[in-house]
C-alpha cells in the first residue's frame, strides 16, 4: 500500500461546529473575544487552524469566485433531491500559496455536509495509492489532492477515467495473462489545487469542471481577516493596526494571520495591552518588512538580480545557487507577488528587474549600466 493512507487525512470524526455563540465583532475599533488576551481563548473549531473559515459566511474576499462557488453547490444540492447525493462537478483552484485553497475545500465540503478526505501530490506514489483513496470514499464526498501538479504520470493517469465516468481500470497479473478489469467508484467530487497549474497535464485540467485562479486580496479585506483572526485568537488590535498589517501583508491572508501572531508577541514585549498602530510599526520594522510587505527573502532576491546580475536577464537557477534558496520555492513563494508588483519580468532569457525595483529601492537603472 501506497503512502497516501500515512497522510491522507479525513474530518469524518472532527467536531465541526464552529461556537457560533460567540459573535465576531468586538468593541468598536478593537476586537477581541475574551477580556484577558492571551492568546489561547476564541473558538475552537474544526480544522488544525483556529482561524480557518468553516463556511462561506464567514470567508472573507474572493467575492466572484464564492459567488460562483454557491451557485453550483446550490444547484447540486436541489438535484441531490433527485440523485440521492449531490453532483457538485470535479473543481481546480490555483494560485500562489496562502491565498486559501485549501480553506476553500473544506469550507464547500461543509457547505455540501460531506465528508473531505485530504491527500497531496508528493503523498502519492503510485497508481494504486489514487485507487485505494477513491475506493474508500462514499458518494457526495470530496477528495482533495493539494499540490497536484506533483502526483506521478501514473497516478495521474489513473484519475482521467475517474473523473469523467466514476471507473477505475485495474491490471491484474502481468505480460500474457495480464487482465484489465474495471471497477465503480462511489460518486465524489475532486478539488485540486496547485501553485503551478501551467505544471498540469491538459487531458487531467481538461476534467475539471470549473477551474479558478486565486487572487491576492484588497487590502480592506485583509484588514477584515485581521480583525476576524484576532478576536477568534483573542487578540486586541484596533483598526489602524489591522490595516497596516493588512498593507504589509502582500495580499496573503496566511502572511497577515502569521504577522499578527508575531505582532501579539512584540505587544507583550513592549507590555501594552493591544496590537495598536505603534506596536504595528516597532514591530513589522523589526521583522524587516517594508512599505509594500516585501521581507528580507524577497528583497534578498531582487537585489541579488541588480547588485549580482545586472538587473538581469539571469536564470532561476543561478539566482537560486547565489542566494542558496530552492527554485521551486522561488518560483512559487517569492517571485509570484514581485511580478504582480511589476518588479521583475520572466522571459525566456531569464528574469529582469524593472525599473520600478530599482525605484523601490531608491536607485536608478541607468547608474548600474556599464
Ligand atoms: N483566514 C484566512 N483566510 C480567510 C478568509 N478568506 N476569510 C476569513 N478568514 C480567513
Amino acid at each position: 500500500m501506497g503512502s497516501f493512507k500515512k497522510d491522507f487525512t479525513t474530518e469524518d470524526d472532527k467536531n465541526i461546529k464552529n461556537n457560533e455563540d460567540e459573535p465576531l465583532n468586538g468593541p468598536a475599533g478593537f476586537a477581541s473575544s475574551k477580556e484577558e488576551g492571551n492568546g489561547t481563548e476564541g473558538r475552537q473549531d474544526s480544522f488544525d487552524n483556529p482561524v480557518r473559515p468553516t463556511c462561506f459566511d464567514e470567508y472573507i474576499g474572493q467575492t466572484k469566485l464564492k459567488e460562483n462557488l454557491l451557485i453550483f453547490i446550490n444547484a447540486s444540492k436541489k438535484r441531490s433531491s433527485v440523485l440521492g447525493h449531490h453532483d457538485l462537478d470535479h473543481l481546480l483552484f490555483f494560485g500562489p500559496p496562502g491565498l486559501g485553497k485549501t480553506t476553500l475545500a473544506n469550507v464547500i465540503s461543509h457547505e455540501l455536509g460531506v465528508n473531505i478526505k485530504i491527500t497531496s501530490g508528493p503523498s502519492i506514489e503510485k497508481a494504486g495509492d489514487i485507487a485505494a483513496l477513491l475506493s474508500s470514499a462514499s458518494n457526495g464526498d470530496i477528495v482533495f489532492i493539494d499540490e497536484i501538479h506533483r502526483l506521478p504520470k501514473p497516478a495521474a493517469e489513473m484519475l482521467y477515467p475517474a473523473m469523467e465516468d466514476f471507473k477505475l481500470d485495474i491490471i491484474i497479473g502481468e505480460g500474457a495473462t495480464a487482465k484489465s478489469i474495471r471497477i465503480s467508484l462511489p460518486r465524489f467530487t475532486l478539488i485540486g489545487a496547485t501553485t503551478r497549474a501551467g505544471l498540469i497535464p491538459s487531458p487531467l485540467r481538461d476534467r475539471f469542471g470549473f477551474s479558478s485562479r486565486l487572487e491576492y486580496y484588497e487590502t480592506g479585506d485583509l484588514a477584515k481577516i485581521v480583525i476576524r483572526s484576532a478576536f477568534l485568537y483573542g487578540i486586541k488590535i484596533d483598526n489602524e493596526a489591522a490595516f497596516e498589517i493588512a498593507r504589509r501583508s502582500r495580499g496573503t491572508p496566511r502572511i497577515a494571520n502569521r504577522l499578527l501572531r508575531r505582532l501579539r508577541d512584540y505587544m507583550f514585549h513592549l507590555k501594552r495591552d493591544a496590537v495598536n498602530f505603534d506596536v504595528a510599526k516597532f514591530g513589522i520594522e523589526n521583522l524587516g518588512i517594508d512599505e509594500l510587505g516585501l521581507d528580507n527573502n524577497d528583497k534578498l532576491f531582487l537585489r541579488t538580480i541588480i547588485d549580482k546580475f545586472g538587473g538581469g536577464p539571469v536564470g532561476i537557477e543561478t539566482i537560486a545557487q547565489a542566494i542558496n534558496d530552492e527554485k521551486d520555492t522561488l518560483e512559487d513563494v517569492v517571485e509570484p507577488y514581485l511580478v504582480s508588483c511589476g518588479f521583475i519580468l520572466r522571459t525566456k532569457q531569464g528574469r529582469i528587474a524593472t525599473e520600478l525595483a530599482y525605484k523601490h529601492f531608491g536607485l536608478k537603472k541607468e547608474d548600474f549600466l556599464f
